[in-house]
């Protein structure tokens, strides 16, 4: 069929990031990973010294950091002012800062310009590209012609996330992931919604395979 976008949005923890890859991997597509952009953007501010709780800073140093994303789903990159970022951004400093500076208008004015590049990019090459995050359907690409909603329960998304981190106490991961939910779905600016024409998945009793196999299915009959 015709090469697709498709939009993955959901709550933090829900399984976008491995289904992602996984769906692009079986369509040779591309894979865009906003939240990657939106982590590098916040370690780059944290180098800086910004208080990234200070919105109107964190607006102004924003326009002078250079993000650079990769979009082979075997492989993905992640730059911050020419830094190979891929491991700080999963450090607890970057998770914990996250979602404050994400809130703040002009940043994602700067990146969901640069994810509609990435994306006219592989469209105007001819390939798909699979683009998870959390305002996908709703505002970087309205006019995906699939749009997933990515949900599970939220022991579930705690456990899963606790076992990725190597044994950290699920309580402590479910905490921060319901703390970044509740800033990330109440934000002003884009906040955290399902799309009215997005098609839900619970993947609480799915397996990975399962997931990926299922959201195959809908791309392969919408291309
Ligand atoms: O997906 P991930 O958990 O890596 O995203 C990190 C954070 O980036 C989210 O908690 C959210 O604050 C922000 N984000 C966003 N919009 C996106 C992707 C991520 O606001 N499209």
């Amino acid at each position: 069929g015709t090469p697709i976008v498709i939009a993955i949005d959901g709550p933090s923890g829900s399984g976008k990031s491995s289904t992602s890859r996984g769906v692009a991997s079986a369509l040779g597509y591309d894979y865009l990973d906003t939240g990657a952009m939106y982590r590098a953007m916040t370690w780059a501010l944290l180098q800086r010294g910004v208080d990234v709780e200070d919105a109107d800073a964190v607006a102004v140093a924003a326009d002078d950091v250079s993000i650079r994303v990769g979009t082979d789903p075997q492989a993905p990159t992640i730059q911050a002012d020419g830094t190979d970022v891929a491991g700080p951004i999963r450090q607890d400093e970057v998770t914990t800062a996250v979602s404050p500076v994400s809130a703040v208008p002009h940043v994602r004015e700067l990146l969901v310009r640069a994810q509609r590049e990435v994306i006219a990019t592989s469209s105007g090459a001819g390939r798909g590209i699979v683009v998870e995050g959390r305002d996908i359907g709703t505002v970087v690409a309205p006019d995906a012609p699939l749009k997933v909603y990515l949900v599970a329960d939220t022991a579930a998304r705690a456990a899963r996330r606790a076992a990725e981190l190597g044994g950290v106490d699920a309580s402590l991961t479910e905490a921060s992931l319901t703390r970044r939910d509740t800033i990330d779905s109440t934000r002003t600016a884009s906040p955290l919604v399902q799309a009215d024409d997005a098609v839900v998945v619970d993947s609480t009793h799915l397996t990975l395979d399962e997931v990926i196999e299922h959201i195959v299915g809908l791309a392969r009959e919408r291309s």
